[in-house]
């Protein structure tokens, strides 16, 4: 059994759409962590710092309610239904094929 069938088992997964991908990624977590869920190597293989230091990871996001802000990929937790509308130039190499 990997990670995703875990997730889906016990229910923790929630959608999040980046750009016109919808993807299913773990809840409670950091959107750094919910792409790196998704493209593991890439994004180790990136150099994020994790700390709100290196600024490589600003997207531009929207809530459910349709509150629009960007913000840290580190440092945002992902929310239900959110929807990543711009990614930076760092993680769109990363994740450019979703
Ligand atoms: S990974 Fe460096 S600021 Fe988010």
């Amino acid at each position: 059994m990997n990670q995703t069938d875990t997730d889906l088992q016990s229910g923790s997964l929630v959608p999040l759409t980046i750009g016109d991908s919808e993807q299913l990624v773990p809840g409670n977590e950091t959107l750094l962590s919910c792409f790196r869920f998704l493209r593991q190597y890439p994004i180790l293989a990136g150099g994020f710092c994790g700390r709100a230091e290196c600024g490589t990871c600003e997207v531009h996001v929207e809530y459910p309610s349709g509150v629009r802000e960007r913000v840290l990929a580190c440092r945002t937790g992902v929310v239900a239904g959110m929807r990543v509308l711009e990614l930076s130039a760092k993680l769109r190499a990363c994740l450019s094929d979703l």
